[in-house]
């Protein structure tokens, strides 16, 4: 995977496949401190301990149809190759959240590619109706989309109406626009 949008986009299928009904994906570039982390916490069935072990195990799935199981190891090694880590920290029958540390300028760390994108498709790509709540923080500075507020607002429009998306993509490039503006 050439970048971490799609790391992003992989991981949160699991999400999907573990039932989750909202998941939460947090981006903090925190490039004063020198760390990039992202955080991606659901609330689907969860995994106990023993699994949760495993799941860093390249091939450990629970996939049925022969395959192989590596989205969290790819995740981990891309983290290594940066001088970072990730954590697993899971609560049977509440949730998930996968929490994946860089350090930032790491000549290794792959760039975050397009978050935007990464966000539409998984607004309109899933078969269930899955709140997708984006938070995404530079140096202290930040914005936050949250698609339950935006059903609200769109009343009886589909959040996948291709205005809305459309809407959606430009709202979230101006607001990555304007944190990099902040040139902090
Ligand atoms: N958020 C989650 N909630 C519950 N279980 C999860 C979650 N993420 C991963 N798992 C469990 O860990 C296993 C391994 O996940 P991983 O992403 O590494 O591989 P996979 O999804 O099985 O296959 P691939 O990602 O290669 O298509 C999954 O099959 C699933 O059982
Ligand atoms: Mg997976």
């Amino acid at each position: 995977m050439q970048d971490l949008s799609l790391h992003i986009l992989d991981i949160s299928e699991n999400s999907i496949a573990a039932g989750a009904t909202k998941i939460k994906i947090k981006i903090n570039e925190d490039i004063k401190g020198n760390k990039l982390v992202l955080e991606i916490e659901d609330n689907g069935k969860g995994l106990d301990k023993e699994t949760e072990q495993k799941v860093l195990d390249p091939f450990y799935t629970t996939k049925k149809n022969g395959e192989v199981g590596l989205g969290i190891p790819m995740l981990a090694h891309s983290a290594k190759e940066a001088e970072g880590n990730l954590e697993i920290k899971s609560q049977p029958g509440k949730g998930t959240t996968i929490t994946v540390q860089f350090v930032y300028d790491h000549i290794d760390r792959k760039p975050l590619g397009d978050i935007a994108d990464t966000i539409i498709a998984l607004i309109t790509g899933k078969s269930r109706d899955i709140d997708i709540i984006y938070e995404h923080c530079r140096n202290g500075d930040g914005f936050q989309l949250d698609t339950r507020d935006i059903k609200e607002e769109l009343q009886d429009v589909p959040i996948n109406n291709p205005e809305v998306l459309n809407y959606l993509r430009e709202t979230i490039k101006n607001g990555l626009k304007d944190l990099e503006k902040e040139g902090k």
